[in-house]
């Protein structure tokens, strides 16, 4: 370029003293254009520079520094800027600002890196380091410096340009976490499908295995054949907790809510956890409020819910102190027609930056590997499906304390029990009942089993054979799985209902577990009783008689 650059105020708005149009910077001093062999009026160079030292938006330190790494160096020259960037008051002395000390370094062995590369290179551009503010806080700092022979031997001269990146940081952070979570989303999501289908596959083998081992169970055995069945039973009803709870986590959730006791949830979740406190160091204390009234709630999905709480809650107070106390509360909230349970640590308490967003999914302090997460997440939507709340507290004090509220179930759930003794004592002698299974095994284990207990049975291995058999036989009760090829659970349901009400309110479904927001839909809507798989052959007997009733 032809022209000079004029750095420092303009005389006259708008137009330096040459006369040539000036153009003001925002973020720092004021540039004029000066033509060719015209002097900058006014200023001498060193004032030029001086306004511009005092003005940039950037900091500016000028001093020396040697490789010692106790050695704090020392400060010819800082600018007001580097001066509020590392939290000095305005009025601090240059000499007693050393924004390259060990102290103001977040890590010391990032420190050594720098002035390694600086000194011995002689300059670094753009270096990135942590530096720690007056008040404690990190900021991001990126160093664009030179440094070369002072008077003294073994010390640098160094002139440096130190500008605050944080907030660039922060979003960068940002964007990269987003990614990662999408990522890990789409992960979950392609996960979710492979369980839900892994899961369906499980359902009907575990279901003809219950099935048998149950009716087994009733005969006469010798006593080694009678444990094995035993543990048969034990194991698979286990086995089909487990695909339950793969369920909940592939977010597909298929629940069997009953009247439960809270109490009696919190034992049985306790007594899993029991050994491995003990090891830990964990104490427990319980303060479970008795009388409690029943909720309608899925036992499975409430353990879960308690399940991740105490783990969490285990996992904070062993990271942090190594042992523990825990606190486990239920208390029935009259005036909320509530019932309440609560988890209380006192371990670290949730820092009130993070709180919002402990319900999030993927929102994880812990290390990679150790926590994906999920527990609050899986929680908070189990609670919610059952029409609770869930909330934390965490005072300054510390300690977190998670409390959950379940509604006190309403009389029509009531209404529905289980059982009543009433038609558990009813004979099933003679009604006849056609099941419309498709999976050949567990059709043959549920004919035989109905068959045993009184019934006269038909089977249909699809839809249409059983819409076939309808128009043509008279039944009392129709078993039927949800899905099946061609003609599907609800089409044959709707043609039942058309042919024949009566008989379509003593439809009993039998779900696999990825029956599907439409399905359940359905089930809702109908009113129609149902199991899912694997279900207990007692279940289906009560299920058949209540139809029956
Ligand atoms: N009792 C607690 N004390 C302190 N922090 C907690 C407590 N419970 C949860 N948190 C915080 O909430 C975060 C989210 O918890 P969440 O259970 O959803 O996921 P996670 O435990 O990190 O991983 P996952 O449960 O999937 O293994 C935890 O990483 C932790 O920071
Ligand atoms: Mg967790």
């Amino acid at each position: 370029m032809l022209h000079d650059f004029y750095l420092g105020k303009i005389p006259h708005a708008g137009r330096c003293c040459s006369g040539v149009y000036a153009q003001m910077c925002t973020r720092g001093p004021i540039i004029a254009v000066v033509p060719p062999g015209k002097r900058v009026p006014h200023r001498t160079r060193a004032d030029t520079f001086a306004r511009l030292f005092e003005a940039v938006h950037e900091g500016v330190f000028v001093g020396t520094l040697t490789p010692d790494p106790l050695s704090e160096g020392t400060t010819e020259a800082i600018n007001p800027f580097l001066k509020a960037m590392l939290g000095y008051a305005p009025g601090t002395t240059d000499e007693r600002v050393a924004p390259f000390a060990p102290e103001r370094f977040v890590d010391p062995a990032a420190r050594q890196a720098f002035l390694g590369r600086l000194l011995t290179e002689g300059a670094v551009t753009d270096y990135l380091i942590r530096l720690r503010r007056l008040d404690g806080d990190p900021i991001w700092v990126e160093v664009t410096a030179h440094a070369g022979p002072s008077k003294k031997r073994g010390v640098s001269q160094v002139e440096a340009l130190m500008r605050n990146v944080s907030e660039r940081r922060r979003l960068d952070d940002q964007s990269r976490d987003l990614y990662q979570q999408l990522l890990q989303a789409e992960k979950m999501a392609a996960l979710g499908q492979t369980i839900s289908g892994v899961a369906h596959e499980l359902n009907n083998p575990l279901a003809t295995i219950l099935s048998w081992a149950e009716r087994l169970a009733e005969r006469n055995l010798d006593e080694t054949s009678r444990r094995g069945v035993e543990v048969i039973l034990g194991e698979s009803e286990r086995a089909a907790r487990i695909v339950r709870n793969l369920l909940t986590f592939a977010r597909k959730r298929q629940s069997t809510r009953s009247m439960i006791d809270l109490n009696q949830v919190v034992r049985e979740t306790l007594a899993l956890r029991a050994y491995e406190q003990r090891l830990t160091n964990i104490d427990v204390v319980t303060a479970l409020a008795s009388g409690l009234p029943p909720v309608f709630a899925d036992p499975h999905q409430i353990q879960q819910v308690l399940l991740n709480l105490v783990i969490n809650a285990e996992q904070a107070m062993l990271t942090a102190n190594g042992r523990g106390s825990l606190v486990l509360r239920t208390w029935h909230d009259v005036t909320h027609k509530a019932v309440v349970l609560q988890v209380s640590d006192d371990g670290p308490g949730v820092p009130t930056e993070v709180r919002s967003k402990i319900f999030d999914p993927f929102f994880t302090t812990k290390e990679v590997g150790k926590g994906t997460g999920l527990g609050l997440t899986v929680a908070y939507a189990i609670v919610q499906e059952h029409g609770g709340s869930i909330r934390v507290e965490s005072p300054p004090s510390g300690g977190a304390s998670f409390t959950v509220q379940f509604p006190v179930s309403s009389v029509e759930h009531a209404a529905r029990p289980r059982a009543s003794s009433g038609s558990t004592e009813r004979s099933l002698d003679g009604a006849s009942v056609l099941l419309v299974e498709d999976e050949r095994a567990l059709a043959t284990a549920v004919v035989e089993a109905l068959t045993e207990a009184g019934l006269h049975v038909e089977h249909a291995g699809d839809g249409e054979e059983a819409l076939a058999r309808v128009r043509q036989n008279r039944y009392d009760v129709v078993i039927c799985d949800l899905k099946m090829p061609r003609v599907d659970g609800m089409t044959l349901y709707r043609a039942i209902a058309t042919a024949s009400p009566s008989l379509a309110r003593r439809v009993i479904f039998v779900t696999g577990a990825v029956a599907g927001p439409e399905a359940e839909r359905f089930l809702e809507e109908s009113g129609c009783r149902w199991l899912s798989k694997p279900f207990r052959l007692a279940d289906l007997l009560r299920n058949v008689r209540e139809a029956l009733a």
